[in-house]
């Protein structure tokens, strides 16, 4: 492989796969507008700070690095937002990522990692989640990227391209040595809330719901450590090279195991050794009580296995990041 070109690559799962990616001498090039990603947290020298919808740049990146695929995270990805505020969600994602494939195309890249979601599933049962489950997505962050899935299939269908979507279950956890993490503004996700609690910079989790029809009440994830997400994408780059057809386009990742908002809080609890006020608040819209993934494809067809989506790895490796930086990458400084 020549070079990758990673949009979205300052972004938590993008700058993770990126640091993967160097780690094993892969020339990336990241495009990232820097409006939710952090400069820090990019780990090559090669970055434009630019918008993935600037085809002139877009082209000249292409060009000058001489890119042969593209890993492609660049989006916006809060769902309560989408509610808010859908026509946002069609014109960042579904709409530019649209004319961004359209310029890569065109510029002769032929392999594509696309970076999807476990919400095009929408309300899914009480079971793991295949691929081939309906596609009924509850919010606009799930239908933007549904359409973007549909798009490259008939992308795939005029042009010579070999794309790959994976669709995230719960993206969680750091990489090992602390240097990255999650940090978004404002931040909405169940781990990163908990240990600011930890740290005194919010009074009180809220537990959304103790009602749901789970063992404890609360809600169920499969929750997946980014590092594993990160080398699914090196696994999926890896079989777009192979000169053998793809067994499927689209893998679900996720461990296949869930655990409840109670348990999440009660194994920080023990790691932190600091004991974490909460408060039950009604249930959030458009939560589903449980969403599992079943990963047995990625498993059988890539290879790939969860290495670090153990709850204790997950929380110890997001912990040790919380820690280090309380404030994110705005003031990077690491806290001896
Ligand atoms: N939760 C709380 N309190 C909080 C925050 C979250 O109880 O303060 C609960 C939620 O209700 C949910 C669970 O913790 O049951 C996980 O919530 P997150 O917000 O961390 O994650 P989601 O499951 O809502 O979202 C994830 C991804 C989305 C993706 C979605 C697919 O982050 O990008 O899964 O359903 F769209």
């Amino acid at each position: 492989m020549k070079s990758v070109l990673v949009t979205g690559g300052a972004g938590y799962i993008g700058s993770h796969t990126v640091q993967a990616l160097v780690a094993q001498n892969t020339n990336v090039v990241v495009l990232d507008n820097l409006t939710t990603g952090n400069r820090e947290a990019v780990m090559t020298p090669h970055f434009y700070q630019g918008d993935i919808a600037d085809e002139r740049l877009v082209r000249e990146i292409i060009r000058k690095h001489q890119i042969d695929a593209v890993i492609h995270f660049a989006a916006k990805s809060i769902v309560s937002e989408s509610i808010q505020n859908p026509e946002l969600y069609f014109y960042e994602n579904t709409e530019k990522s649209c004319h961004f494939f359209e310029t890569v195309v065109n510029e002769g890249v032929k392999q594509i990692v696309f970076s999807s979601t476990a919400a095009v599933y929408g309300t899914a049962q009480d079971k793991p989640i295949p691929e081939n489950e309906e596609i009924k997505p509850i919010n606009p962050y799930g239908e933007s990227k549904a359409k973007i899935e549909k798009y490259l299939h008939l992308m795939s269908t005029v042009h010579p391209i070999r794309w790959i979507a994976l669709r995230y279950f719960n993206a969680a956890g750091a990489s090992l040595d602390g240097t990255i993490g999650e940090d978004h503004q404002p931040e909405s996700h169940l781990i990163p809330l908990i240990l600011q609690t930890v740290l005194g910079k919010r009074e009180v989790i809220s537990i959304f719901g103790d009602d749901y029809p789970t063992m404890d009440g609360t809600c169920i994830r499969d929750y997946i450590h980014v590092l594993d997400l990160a080398h699914a994408h090196i696994l999926a780059l890896q079989s777009l090279q192979k000169d053998q057809p793809l067994k499927q386009n689209i893998y679900n990742i996720g461990t296949g195991f869930g655990h409840s908002v109670k348990e999440i809080i009660q194994t920080t609890e023990h790691i932190t050794g600091k004991k974490i006020k909460q408060k039950i608040e009604q249930r959030r819209i458009g939560d589903p009580p449980v969403l599992i993934a079943d990963s047995r494809y990625l498993q059988e067809h890539l290879g790939w296995k969860p290495r670090f989506s153990d709850l204790k790895t997950i929380i110890e490796t997001a912990w040790k990041w919380f820690e280090a930086y309380p404030n994110g990458y705005k003031q990077k400084t690491r806290v001896q």
